[in-house]
């Protein structure tokens, strides 16, 4: 599912970009992906994909 359209981003590659490249707040997100850098509209969306993914991790810490 998208979630920020400006940039053509999912909540995949939101998820692959917390398991995987080490993300862990709208910042580095924003810096790594260019979520919300346009019109921002999908902030609210992204911060929650990427505060699941967290939580994916912390109860999952092998699957990281
Ligand atoms: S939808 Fe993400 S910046 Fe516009």
């Amino acid at each position: 599912m998208y979630i920020c359209i400006c940039n053509n981003i999912t909540d995949k590659q939101i998820e692959h970009a917390v398991h995987n490249d080490g993300i862990c707040s709208m910042r580095d997100l924003c810096q790594q992906l260019g979520v919300a850098s346009c019109c921002g509209q999908c902030h609210a969306e992204a911060a929650k994909v990427l505060e699941e993914s967290l939580q994916q991790i912390n109860q999952h810490p092998t699957a990281a």
